[in-house]
């Protein structure tokens, strides 16, 4: 299959539209990553999502909307509770996803038969245009291979997915640059299944406590219940192997230094002072910053000849540091050495 990349002016859009009607695959930018995006009601063109990334089979698809009017409309979820209105309604169209007890038109293939259906409205001007001229809603994962550092470019997509995909949409650079954050609504409390964009403060401030899922900081045990299937993969990795330094900021330019043969992510504030190849993703405190940086900086370091082994800080967990945490602690395969 040849993989065709459009512009994202109104020809783009509609060529990408058609495709997405005709049971094709695109992936598509939005805010936090590009989505490789199929056809959420047409259970074969999903069925092809899960072939083209090499998704694990039982790990379920966000459905993605452009109007909450959607929801009803294409009989997306059973119920719709008070609290997820409340959060959607300030943080809608944007970089959150909830999960809702699925509604009759959801096919197994895009929440893997469970009895829930994650649902996100992006934020993203091209992203909400192709799903609106598709007319239907987009069930659409991250779009690399499993398993690889999710893209945020469409070079990164052609890297990992050409020749397995229809067409991609190039949309630029995305601007969050780490995936929507997941919180559920299948149980008596709100659960943080996975945090990002929106964080959890933001998210307590409107419908106040919610639960965070353990899986999102520490490794489970293999046979520990999940709530989101998606927790237990390994994720967001480079092929060579990444360890997190748990150290003051001292400690941790000096460990690198005297490493050969490894390159590092840094922050801004020390970039000078590191001898080994680096690549800095923002200042310290800057989570914003970090967030956009990350996942183009874990592929970087992964081409750079040169260099056998990364290491990083381990990052701090308040405001969208949670969702660097999350996927950095990932990304090493939860392998953290503290000096
Ligand atoms: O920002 C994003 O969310 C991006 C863009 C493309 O929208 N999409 C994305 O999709 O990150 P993906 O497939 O890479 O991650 C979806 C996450 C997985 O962790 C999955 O397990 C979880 O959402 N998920 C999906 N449906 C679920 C469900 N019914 N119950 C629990 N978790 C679910
Ligand atoms: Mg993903």
């Amino acid at each position: 299959m040849n993989t065709i990349v459009l512009t994202p002016y109104e020809c783009g859009i509609n060529r990408a539209a058609e495709i997405l009607k005709n049971g094709g695959l695109v992936a598509i930018p939005t805010e936090t990553v590009y989505g490789l995006a199929a056809n959420a009601l047409d259970q074969t063109a999903v069925l092809n999502i899960f072939k083209a990334k090499n998704r694990p089979a039982d790990n379920p698809l966000i459905v993605h909307i452009a109007n909450f009017e959607d929801i009803e409309k294409f009989n997306l979820a059973a119920e719709f509770p008070t609290k997820a209105k409340l959060l959607v309604q300030s943080f809608w169209p944007g970089p959150l996803t909830v999960v809702v007890k699925r509604g009759e038109s959801i096919p197994p293939a895009v929440n893997c038969g469970l009895s829930t259906v994650a649902i996100r409205m992006p934020a993203h001007t091209i992203a909400r245009k192709v799903i609106a001229a598709a007319g239907v809603p987009l069930a659409a994962p991250s779009a690399n291979s499993s398993g690889k550092p999710s893209p945020t470019t469409a070079q990164h997509v052609i890297e990992d997915l050409h020749g397995s995909i229809d067409a991609v949409l190039d949309g630029g650079e995305c601007a969050i640059g780490v995936e929507s954050t997941v919180i559920s609504f299948s149980g008596k409390t709100p659960l943080l299944l996975r945090p990002g964009g929106i964080t959890v403060e933001q998210i307590e401030g409107v419908i106040g406590k919610i639960a965070v899922s353990p899986a999102i900081t520490a490794e489970l045990p293999q046979d520990a219940p999940v709530e989101s299937p998606g927790l237990k993969h390994k994720h967001y990795s480079p092929s060579k192997q990444v360890t997190l330094i748990d150290a003051t900021p001292q400690e941790f330019v000096k460990f690198v230094n005297s490493h050969s043969n490894c390159g590092c992510l840094c922050y801004n504030e020390d970039f000078d002072l590191i001898k080994t190849p680096k690549i800095a993703i923002g200042a310290k405190c800057d989570y914003a910053a970090q967030a956009k940086a990350l996942f183009a900086a874990l592929r970087l370091l992964d081409e750079m000849q040169g260099v056998e082994q990364i290491f990083a800080p381990l990052p701090l967990t308040d405001g969208m540091g949670l969702a660097v945490y999350n996927r950095l602690i990932r990304a090493a395969g939860f392998n953290i050495l503290k000096l």
